[in-house]
């Protein structure tokens, strides 16, 4: 007989306190989020009422969201405070590294001085803690006691189960087929964290079924996730649904990450990079670094160039057109005025799962539209080579995803004439993506 003790309860059962635990949180954790609507130009075009075409009003986003979180995504202020409670858990892992890539540097043999901003040492390895945790401390305060959400490749999947976990919620996952298959690994993440992970298209929900019926072979697609999961949260009256990437409330908590860079460049002596890669699947680790940038750019006139790094198997930016869509197949969420290849586009089964999204951030895809961002296509590819390269130099393996960044950086680097700076997000770690890099290696 073991002696060992039981594990905590699973699934939430047990729910944990929002109190604050009152210990000291070091002061560069940020204390806010950057809400980039205040310096806008334009206003980003709001979300549609899937039926009407009118726009949404708060009582129409009420069945899947927080009211806290409904207010952020319609939210003009500047800066918007972030709990206590979520910067004590934020203060785990943040704030997260800038490093000097001095290794790379030699290794291109460029002039240019580049820097990476690394997202991958929180606990479920990538930049997606950053609104998991915010989500679901607002449904927690609201009183919902289970999430659902879609994943990709599971680092999604992974954050929501880690935040559920913390914050005392039941967390379930549908997970697209080709990842569920190809990446166990991340489901045991998530079952680690006492979430529940299915893969989809499942015969759990109205919206998989239908798909399973019509295209009982599909590797599935973010957009058929989305669906199962935002219908079941709409049947189960405990539950709310979590979105981890496209809304802006989703930007908002992620701007974390370039508030910190900004600090960290200034302490460095580079207080203004002359460009920012960062990979785009849905948008937001891209806009969580790159907002803060664009709104000094906005503001004082700075001209720190930004690019989004999408894949060229799931072109939204660089192919898609801008126009209202909507951001799963089955149609059941709001029409979001976006970058789209079209809600039944079904892209490859590349192996950056978590780019595999038919649309954009409608923020970012506005930024782009207003010729505020660039973006770029990158070959997978040249994105694992790119990846090889930087492991090779700078011992850290990217995700899949930021390899993306990291392709398009390099690119870049090797091209400079002067000592220009370059900042790379770097998302996530590739640890438990280390299959995907075996033809590479
Ligand atoms: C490490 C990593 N980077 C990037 C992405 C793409 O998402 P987003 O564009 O919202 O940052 C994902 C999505 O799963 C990811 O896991």
């Amino acid at each position: 007989m073991s002696d060992v003790p039981a594990p905590a309860a699973p699934l939430g059962a047990e729910r944990r306190s929002l109190e604050p635990l009152g210990f000291e949180i070091p002061s560069t954790v940020p204390t806010h989020w950057y809400n980039l609507n205040a310096d806008l130009p334009e206003p980003v075009p709001p979300h549609l009422h899937p039926g009407t075409r009118e726009p949404l009003g708060p009582e129409d986003l009420a069945p899947l969201f927080p009211m806290a979180l409904i207010a952020q995504e319609v939210a003009t202020e500047r800066y918007i405070e972030i709990p206590q409670t979520v910067r004590e858990i934020y203060s785990l892992w943040r704030p997260a590294p800038l490093i000097r890539a001095h290794r790379l540097e030699r290794v291109l043999g460029t002039p240019a001085r580049i820097y990476y901003k690394y997202e991958g040492q929180s606990p479920a390895g990538s930049h997606k803690p950053n609104t998991a945790i915010a989500q679901a401390y607002y449904n927690a305060l609201e009183g919902t006691t289970k999430l659902t959400t879609e994943t990709g490749a599971g680092q999604w999947g992974a954050s929501l189960s880690l935040a559920g976990a913390l914050l005392g919620l039941t967390v379930e996952v549908w997970q697209v087929r080709s990842s569920y298959d190809a990446k166990p690994y991340r489901r045991f993440q998530m079952e680690a964290y006492g979430g529940v992970c299915h893969s989809s298209p499942s015969d759990l929900t109205d919206s998989g079924r239908a798909i399973l019926a019509a295209t009982p072979d599909t590797t599935g697609s973010l957009g058929m996730a989305i669906s199962e999961a935002v219908e079941a949260a709409a049947k189960d009256p405990q539950a709310h649904y979590s979105l981890g990437s496209v809304l802006n409330h989703v930007m908002l908590h992620q701007t974390v990450i370039g508030q910190e860079a900004l600090v960290q460049l200034a302490e460095a002596g580079d207080p203004v990079p002359d460009i920012v890669f960062g990979c785009a699947g849905g948008g937001s680790n891209l806009a969580g670094l790159t907002f803060p940038f664009l709104g000094r750019n906005l503001r004082e006139g700075t001209t720190t160039g930004l690019v989004a790094c999408e894949p060229a198997a799931c072109p939204s930016l660089t192919q898609g057109t801008y126009r209202y869509d909507h951001g799963d197949v089955a149609g059941l969420t709001p029409l979001l005025k976006m970058h789209t290849l079209g809600a039944d586009f079904v892209p490859p089964a590349i192996h950056a799962g978590g780019l595999r999204y038919h649309g954009m951030s409608p923020m970012v895809s506005h930024a782009v539209n207003l010729g505020l961002m660039e973006a770029v296509a990158v070959e997978q590819d040249e994105a694992f080579r790119a990846g090889v390269t930087f492991a090779r130099a700078e011992g850290i393996i990217p995700a899949p995803e930021s390899t993306h960044a990291v392709s398009a950086a390099i690119a870049h680097a090797r091209a400079a004439t002067t000592d220009e700076v370059i900042l790379i997000g770097l998302s996530g770690n590739g640890v438990l993506d280390l299959p995907s890099y075996a033809d590479y290696v």
